[in-house]
């Protein structure tokens, strides 16, 4: 799960990392009385979304009044920033900035271990920097036993060229950094721009933090940092009801059990969908108990996509056996009733295949076809999208 700037501010604050004060709005009002209520001579006013280069767009705007941060916030509010609209802005108390740095930390899948990244020249240019100056940008393996501690900080500010003074405040910050990115189950800890205040201060003056969904039995706090207003909600009712559910872009519905079998039947619909024009809808596993109610539940939600044109349900029977999930999905078309009208096709193999294929021919519902195998199923389901388009 990735934060709002606002949200990863409050972390680094709960781990002693200095931050300015920063209170958000959701209305220009609010942000006046923002601006008021932090009382500095200069505020910013920055967009809450969740993506990079909101200064480029114009989302982050210095005001000099509580006035002007109304004015700002007017402008700012609405905007759209790369496909994200700004519900909130943050007020920011404005800092006096001397330098810029660049610190990360974050999991380095590839070489199963971190990696902390570290630049003297941080600021809105380090994308540029990566790419055009690569040796500016230090990194340094960070052993996931052992974390930043003292010596590893220090090898961090010397391998991004810090002079001794500065490199000696930076240090500390680090390891209150890596106390986030360790305490909260951090995957992505990110402070763009650090800042030299012209006081010699050091400050964090933007943070990106993403969250380890896997660890959030760790973390009751972490559910309320989940946005509503920017969850998708049929993501959210699959999550509500337990089922693992990817929206994707397409028009064809997929149900599978294992995430094995789901994967590899949204490879052949794309494959099939190819001729057709028409691509997976989404990913739904309904794991290993295919009851009535978990195939109720998943149809409910893939129907719920406006999307959806026709739905691909491919089951591999095992304990839970085809009967089983026949019966489920004609208990799941009885539970839906008149108000489906969206064709699937199903197809059924191992465990108890030929009693599962009786049910459905038995019940001899309208919208459901049977396939025979999965290609076959895929290649079937794709035309019946094709058609309700
Ligand atoms: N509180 C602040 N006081 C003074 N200047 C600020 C403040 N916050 C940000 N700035 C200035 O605005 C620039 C951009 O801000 P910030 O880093 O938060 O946004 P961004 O980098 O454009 O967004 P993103 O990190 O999402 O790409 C900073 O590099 C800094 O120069
Ligand atoms: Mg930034």
């Amino acid at each position: 799960m990735d934060l709002f700037e606002y949200q990863a501010r409050d972390l680094f604050e709960k781990h002693g990392v200095p931050v300015l004060g920063g209170v958000v709005a959701e209305d220009p009002a609010t942000a006046k009385a923002a601006a008021q209520q932090l009382g500095t001579p200069v505020v910013v006013v920055k967009a809450q979304v969740k993506t990079g280069g909101r200064g480029k767009a114009g989302g982050v705007k210095i005001a000099k009044s509580p006035e002007e941060a109304e004015a700002k916030a007017a402008e700012i509010l609405g905007m759209d920033i790369k496909g994200h609209t700004v519900h909130r802005v943050m007020i920011a108390a404005g800092a006096d900035i001397a330098e810029e740095y660049y610190f990360s930390l974050l999991l380095d899948r590839a070489n199963r271990n971190y990696l902390a990244m570290c630049s003297v020249e941080g600021g809105v240019e380090i994308e540029q920097l990566a790419v055009e100056r690569p040796e500016a940008l230090a990194r340094v393996a960070v052993d996931p036993n052992v974390g930043i501690d003292e010596a590893k900080a220090k090898e961090i500010v010397e391998a991004a060229r810090f002079d001794a003074e500065t490199g000696a405040k930076v240090a500390p910050v680090l390891q209150k950094l890596w106390d986030v990115y360790r305490e909260e189950d951090a995957t992505l800890v990110e402070v763009n721009p650090l800042v030299k205040t012209g006081a010699g201060d050091i400050v964090a003056l933007d943070g990106k933090v993403t969250l380890d969904e896997n660890a959030e039995f760790r973390h009751e706090d972490h559910a309320a940092l989940v946005d509503a207003k920017d969850e998708d909600p049929l993501e959210a009712k699959a999550k509500a009801l337990d089922l693992n559910y990817v929206k994707l872009d397409g028009e064809v519905g997929i149900i599978g059990n294992g995430a094995g079998l789901v994967m590899s039947t949204l490879d052949v619909v794309a494959y099939a969908g190819e001729e057709h024009g028409v691509k997976p809808a989404n990913f739904l596993d309904i794991g290993g108990g295919a009851s009535a109610e978990v195939m109720a539940n998943g149809l409910s939600v893939i129907l719920g996509d406006e999307q959806v044109r026709a739905v691909f349900v491919n089951v591999f029977g095992g304990i839970t056996a085809c009967d089983a999930v026949a019966n489920g999905i004609v208990g799941a078309l009885e539970k839906l009733g008149e108000s489906e009208n969206k064709p699937l096709v199903v197809r059924l193999d191992g465990n108890n295949v030929e009693e599962g294929r009786a049910i459905l021919e038995k019940a001899n519902h309208p919208l459901v076809t049977l396939a025979d195998t999965m290609d076959g199923g895929a290649a079937q389901v794709a035309a019946l999208a094709a058609n309700g388009k």
